[in-house]
């Protein structure tokens, strides 16, 4: 029993150690190359295996992001705007990026992760959010210039707020004694959403195949689209007809092949080779759209790891 007791010891104190290791290596987090480095072959991989049934955001991310920091000093920070509906991966795509670019992926204290009702739900408060959100990026951009923010729920953002960002998106080279043009914003919404998902239902009934779909064809439709939004009125003038988006990148509506690769890639990481049945009936219990027709997945993913759960 003695042994049992001292190897238990022994267990914790290895278990400690490692612990604080690790502690001790995330807390160590620079701003330098060891650190911060875009994995080319990782992140196109990712988003090519990992990201299901995004051509036009897979071939645009990787472009923008090899452009951007390819350039030694680029010319103003990259700014990304992701529109889709909800499940369609705009919030993973988001984390492929950060997880190439970042040795400590989302964990990064590098990166800032910022959503409108949760981080700033109080109409009242909204002065207070300005200076703090101000403060924050100066602040962060100054310890490290390749930070990146990601604003989720744009469309449900205050104006305010996103006059506070505006500045730093500008092509000066800086603002305040700061230069911001190393760092990445990754704007979220929904908006353009059920425009993108008419265009590609309408597409995919047509008996076209979605690959086929270009960018060319949403790119207005999107942009209409958050023009005529009452709600993203202030978005629309402050950053776009500022031109301070680089790129909107699209993300399509799901069909039932893509949610039976989130269920296997699901079952993957929790170390389970699911069967063909199972996975098969797992996606069905996703809601499918239009009635008759059901193709496309009205959730996209979304609920996709809930569902497995039930089942395993
Ligand atoms: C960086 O941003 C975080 C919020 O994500 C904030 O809490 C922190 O104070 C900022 N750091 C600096 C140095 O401003
Ligand atoms: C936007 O607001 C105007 C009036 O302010 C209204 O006529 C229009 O229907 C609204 N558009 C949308 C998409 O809600």
């Amino acid at each position: 029993m003695s042994d049992m007791y001292l190897i238990g010891i022994g267990l914790a104190l290895v278990m400690a150690l490692v612990g604080l290791y690790n502690n001790w290596f995330q807390s160590s987090e620079c701003c330098n190359d060891n650190w911060i480095s875009l994995n080319r072959k990782g992140l196109e991989n990712d988003l090519a295996y990992k990201l299901f049934g995004q051509h036009i955001a897979n071939e645009v991310i990787l472009k923008a992001i090899k452009g951007s920091l390819s350039t030694p000093v680029p010319k103003k920070p990259l700014t990304m705007s992701l529109h889709g509906n909800s499940g369609t991966g705009k919030n993973f795509a988001s984390q492929l990026i950060a997880k190439n670019l970042y040795k400590n992926g989302m964990e990064s204290q590098h990166i800032h992760m910022f959503v409108s009702t949760l981080h700033f739900p109080h109409l009242q408060l909204i002065d207070q959010y300005q200076n703090e959100l101000r403060a924050w990026i100066r602040g962060n951009v100054t310890k490290c210039p390749r930070s990146m923010f990601i604003f989720d729920e744009m469309d449900k953002m205050h104006p305010g707020l996103i006059n506070a960002i505006k500045p730093f998106l500008e092509y000066t080279n800086d603002v305040d004694k700061v230069d911001y043009r190393k760092a990445i914003f990754i704007f979220l919404s929904n908006t353009g959403g059920d425009k993108i998902s008419e265009f590609t239902l309408g597409f995919l009934m047509d008996g076209k195949e979605r690959e086929s779909i270009k960018l060319d064809h949403l790119e207005e439709d999107l942009s209409l689209a958050v023009f005529n939004n009452n709600n993203s009125g202030f978005w629309q003038t402050n950053l776009i007809q500022a031109n301070l988006i680089d790129h909107f990148i699209p993300f399509l509506p799901l069909e039932f092949k893509h949610v039976v690769l989130c269920v296997r890639a699901e079952l993957a990481s929790k170390g389970v080779e699911g069967n063909e049945n199972i996975i098969t009936t797992i996606a069905s219990t996703m809601v499918y759209y239009p009635k008759e027709e059901k193709i496309l997945s009205l959730k996209g993913c979304k609920t996709v790891a809930s569902k497995v759960n039930l089942y395993y």
